[in-house]
């Protein structure tokens, strides 16, 4: 009877324990997820392996862009399927004219794009189907800002994305630093500088 008894009381401690374990593997696997609601949330676990997986947010478009000057211009196709302007801030203009590796504090990267679409009026003029102009803004405007102490966690870039001047989502936020962590030669910067 006794031994019955204190089996009774192993197994259900047992219960509770596992009970236990998996409400905190529950908590742990939900809160690494996006809410969604986190426009003005500065940092955040992007996922458990270790402390650098975090990722800061640039929640505010830098003002001024739009008058920086050019670093360089590509063509992405697929998808995305437009022209895009890379901008500098005078401090990133400085330090990519001299070289400057890693950029300094206060550096500021602006990348904006256009729909890439035919034009019709310069090919009647040139005679021939070859000219290519932007359209309307597309894939929104995203920037890179160098704050060592505030984006530390992000290796000192913060990362931002307005679409129509609104911010996109954290899940979309959280791709950009794995994806420039891989530049680390050019301190996370793909664009090179044309003169
Ligand atoms: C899959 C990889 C990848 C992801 C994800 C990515 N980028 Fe980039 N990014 C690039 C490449 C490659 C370039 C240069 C080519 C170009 O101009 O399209 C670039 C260019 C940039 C530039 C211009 C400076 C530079 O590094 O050349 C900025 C600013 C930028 N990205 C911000 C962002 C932001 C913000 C996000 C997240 C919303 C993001 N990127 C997501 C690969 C990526």
């Amino acid at each position: 009877m006794k031994n019955r008894f204190v089996t009774i009381i192993i197994v259900a401690a047992l219960a509770v324990s596992a009970l236990a374990i998996i409400h905190q593997a529950h908590t742990q696997s939900t809160s690494l997820q996006p809410t969604g609601k986190a426009v003005g949330v500065m940092t955040g676990a992007v996922g458990a392996t270790n402390n650098q997986d975090s990722f800061a947010i640039v929640t505010e478009i830098p003002s001024g862009y739009r008058d920086w000057k050019l670093i360089s211009v590509s063509h992405e196709a697929g998808k995305l399927n437009d022209i895009r302007a890379t901008l500098g801030n005078d401090i990133a203009i400085k330090a990519y004219r001299e070289g400057t590796l890693p950029f300094p504090e206060g550096s500021i990267i602006a990348r904006l794009a256009w729909d890439y679409v035919p034009s019709d009026e310069n090919n009647k003029l040139f005679g021939v189907e070859q000219s290519f102009v932007a359209g309307l803004p597309k894939n929104g405007v995203q920037f890179m800002v160098k704050d060592s102490k505030k984006y530390a966690a992000t290796g000192g870039w913060g990362y931002g994305q307005f679409n129509d001047g609104k911010p996109v989502d954290l899940a979309m936020l959280q791709s950009c630093f794995l994806c420039h962590q891989k530049m680390l030669a050019r301190d996370r910067v793909f664009t090179r500088y044309s003169p």
